[in-house]
Order: C-alpha cells, then sequence, then structure tokens
C-alpha cells in the first residue's frame, strides 16, 4: 500500500467528493472563512487527493470523530502521520497521543496538577500581571500586542504556575510553533518549525526534570503523582512536557485573538465594559469565532459509518474545529461575533476524553487580561493591519498593532 505523509492512502469511499483543495496552504491558514464555508457546503465528508485523507467540517460529524475515542483513535496521531507507520519526531505525548486505559491515568494525573483549586491559586498573580503589563502598554502611543501582550502575559505567569525555575520565553512560544506544525504535511511551515529544534528542544527537555522544578507548582503535583507510584518518573517529565507543548501557544493565541475581535467589533467592547459579567461568555464566542486549534486528526480504528459515509479502519480524518465552530446548522447567524451568544458545546477547546485539560488555566490566564482591560482601558484601536500567521494546526495572530486608549 502506498504511503502518503506518513499514512496509508485510501480509497475515495463511496458518494464521498474529492476535492482537490491544500487545507494546508498558507493562504487558507491566513484566512480560512471561505474554505471552512466550501468544505461544509460540499457534504459531511471530503476526500482529500493531495494528502489521502477525508475532512470534515459540519458540526455534527466533526464532533462525532473528535470525540468518538474507541472509532477514532489518538495512538495513531493527532495530525497526518500514523505512528503505527512511522515514528514521530520527538517521543509521542503519553497524553494527547494514547487512547484508554493509558490515556485515563495519565489524564488524571493532569486533571489534578491543573484542577480548579490549583488555578484558583494563581488568580492574583494573574490578575497583578495583568495590570501592571495593562498600565505600561497604556503609556505608550501604540503597542504590538502580539509580542507586548499575547505572549507578555503567559510567557511570564505559566513559567511561575509551572514552578519553572529559568525562564526561557522564546523557546516557549517556539516550541508550541513546533508542535503544531508538526502535525501537518512535510511543507515549508514544517520544516522551518522543525529547523528551530537544534535551539529549542533541549532546554525543553531539561526543564523536565524534576532538578530544574520548584517545590510548588504543576510541575510538583505531577512528581507528586511518580512519588506517590500513580506514574513512573519519566512519565512525569513527559506530562511536563505536556503542558510546556500545549500550554502556552494556545493561551498566546487566545490572548491575541480575543484582543483582535474586541478591536474589530467596538460595540461588543463596549457591551463588555457595560456588562464585565458578560466576561466569560464573550471569550467562549471568541474561542467559537476564532478557533485557535484549526484542525486536528483522528485515525479510523476500525472500518465504520458516519453519517452514512463508509470509512475504512486506517483511515486519517482532518477535523476541521474551525469550520465546525462556524456553522449555520449549529449556531445561529455564525459569521457574527456575539458576545451574548454563550456558545455551549464550541468545538475550540476540544470535546469528549481528550478535552483540554487546561481550559481553565487558559481561561483564567484571559480573564486576568480581560478584567483589567474592561477597567483600564475605554477603546481599543487598530494601529495598523493585523496579520495572521500560518500554522498546520493553529490559527493565531503574526502582528497586531494596537492603541489603548485610557478609561
Ligand atoms: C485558549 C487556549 C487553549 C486552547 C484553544 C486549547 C485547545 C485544545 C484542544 C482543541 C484540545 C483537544 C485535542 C484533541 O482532542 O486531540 C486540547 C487538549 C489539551 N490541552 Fe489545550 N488548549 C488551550 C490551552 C491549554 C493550556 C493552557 C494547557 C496546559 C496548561 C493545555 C493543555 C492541553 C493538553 C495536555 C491536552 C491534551 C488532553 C488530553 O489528551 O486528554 N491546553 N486543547
Amino acid at each position: 500500500m502506498k504511503i502518503i505523509e506518513g499514512h496509508y492512502e485510501i480509497e475515495v469511499p463511496e458518494g464521498v467528493p474529492v476535492w482537490d483543495v491544500d487545507p494546508y496552504d498558507v493562504d487558507i491558514l491566513q484566512d480560512p472563512d471561505e474554505y471552512y464555508a466550501e468544505l461544509r457546503s460540499k457534504g459531511p465528508f471530503v476526500y482529500i487527493p493531495k494528502y489521502s485523507i477525508l475532512a470534515c467540517g459540519r458540526y455534527e460529524e466533526t464532533k462525532e470523530v473528535f470525540s468518538d475515542w474507541e472509532r477514532f483513535i489518538s495512538s495513531r496521531g493527532v495530525g497526518l502521520q500514523d505512528f503505527e507507520l512511522e515514528e514521530p519526531w520527538r517521543p509521542k505525548s503519553i497524553i494527547l497521543e494514547v487512547d484508554p486505559p493509558e490515556h485515563s491515568v495519565t489524564r488524571r494525573v493532569l486533571a489534578r496538577a491543573l484542577s480548579p483549586k490549583a488555578t484558583a491559586a494563581l488568580k492574583e498573580l494573574f490578575q497583578e500581571t495583568a495590570d501592571r503589563l495593562i498600565d505600561e502598554l497604556l503609556e505608550k502611543e501604540s503597542f504590538e500586542a502580539v509580542v507586548e501582550l499575547a505572549e507578555e502575559f503567559p510567557t511570564t505567569v505559566f513559567p511561575k504556575a509551572v514552578g519553572l525555575k529559568e525562564k526561557n520565553s522564546r523557546a516557549l512560544v517556539d516550541y508550541g510553533a513546533m508542535v503544531f506544525n508538526a502535525l501537518g504535511p512535510d511543507n515549508e511551515l514544517r520544516r522551518n518549525a522543525m529547523a528551530m529544534g537544534p535551539t529549542t528542544v533541549p532546554w525543553i527537555v531539561e526543564q523536565c526534570n524534576r532538578k530544574n522544578l520548584k517545590p510548588e507548582g504543576f510541575g510538583a503535583t505531577i512528581f507528586a503523582a511518580a512519588d506517590a507510584g500513580e506514574i513512573n518518573e519519566e512519565q512525569a517529565e513527559k506530562l511536563v512536557r505536556s503542558l510546556l507543548s500545549a500550554g502556552v501557544d494556545t493561551t498566546v493565541t487566545g490572548i491575541g485573538s480575543a484582543l483582535w475581535c474586541l478591536a474589530k467589533f467596538p460595540d461588543q467592547f463596549k457591551r463588555l465594559k457595560d456588562d464585565p459579567t458578560l466576561l466569560r461568555p464573550a471569550f467562549e464566542e471568541v474561542l467559537r469565532f476564532t478557533s485557535p486549534v484549526h484542525s486536528f486528526c483522528r485515525t479510523a480504528s476500525g472500518d465504520t459509518m458516519v453519517s452514512g459515509t463508509r470509512i475504512a479502519e486506517g483511515s486519517k480524518i482532518l477535523c476541521v474545529l474551525g469550520a465546525a465552530n462556524s456553522d449555520e446548522r449549529q449556531w445561529k447567524e455564525a459569521e457574527k461575533f456575539d458576545i451574548g451568544r454563550r456558545p455551549t458545546g464550541h468545538l475550540a477547546m476540544g470535546t469528549g476524553i481528550h478535552g483540554c485539560v487546561g481550559q481553565n488555566l487558559a481561561r483564567a490566564e484571559v480573564a486576568a487580561v480581560l478584567t483589567s482591560i474592561i477597567a483600564k482601558v475605554e477603546e481599543i484601536d487598530f494601529a495598523g493591519e493585523a496579520v495572521w500567521r500560518p500554522n498546520n494546526a493553529i490559527h493565531a495572530l503574526d502582528k497586531l498593532p494596537l492603541v489603548f486608549k485610557r478609561a
């Protein structure tokens, strides 16, 4: 059987339209709305010949595939590569890229480390940091919000929350970009990201060692599980690595996208200022509207059917979360950014057993930033063009020049 991008070539299932599109084309990654709409319009699934994969973008099927961990597994990789055929570029994640029963053990440990109680204990740190940063930005005529706020905030608080002894913001941001670009094909984005390996990976691996972690923080909770015999030392190191992989780039993206939405829709920013109780639903709407993780894959563990489509064992299915989150079958006026919507069930944080284990933390970080902005900023304006940064799995801003006007 022929192998394409690390997985078996599959036959086109009966009745499934063939769509000659490259979902990893830079133009699509930067501005995906038309691609999302066309994907949904073609049916529950399409076959993409360039990569020999199926893709889904309607809410119902995307949710079904993404959450049914028995029929659509993660242990063969959540990118294009099938780990049964090829070694992953790094030892695979022991939470994201495994299925139960292994997953249940590691998930329990990370869920404990990132529990609502552990996150609540960081509230003061988050708020003080956010207040200081927003005060500094208010002093400036304009600023580059991706670097000066979206990256600066998580790379300041997250190492403290984990208990890292050393700070290296660049390595954290670059490692995140590597991990997510690695989920795509062997394109320029992936190759450029992989080229950062020698400068980034050794530092990340080193920080996961117990000796480089403080006695308090998420890292310490993970190693306490090793001391209790729940997991071994090597698993503890890999779980710390999972935090460093998934905990920074995603939150950077969430904050950047929230700022972009509030600058783009000033009426919604005013509404939020008038009623700060809308803060949480406003961030959920940012997540639905911008889908920071635009697509992840699953692999069919056996022959199965979804919505009348026959899916063969070993098929890679690209679950386009961004398309599902803008599916008008699920969301009334899906194209509208409405902070009063309360978009329960969006897929931006995943769903089912692999649903984001860091979501409390991400929400707490963004809540601190937005609380400060609501209190201190009267108006958010663009100071130049916002530019999106292509990444094989993340829809994030590259440049966001902004002006804050003091309240
Ligand atoms: C806005 C911020 C975030 C977004 C949009 C996001 C998105 C996601 C998504 C879509 C998944 C599901 C992956 C799948 O099912 O294959 C996921 C899982 C995960 N996330 Fe997040 N995430 C965010 C923040 C964080 C943070 C702050 C952390 C850690 C501190 C984190 C750690 C993880 C981990 C470890 C998993 C794997 C969980 C599992 O497989 O059981 N994420 N995230």
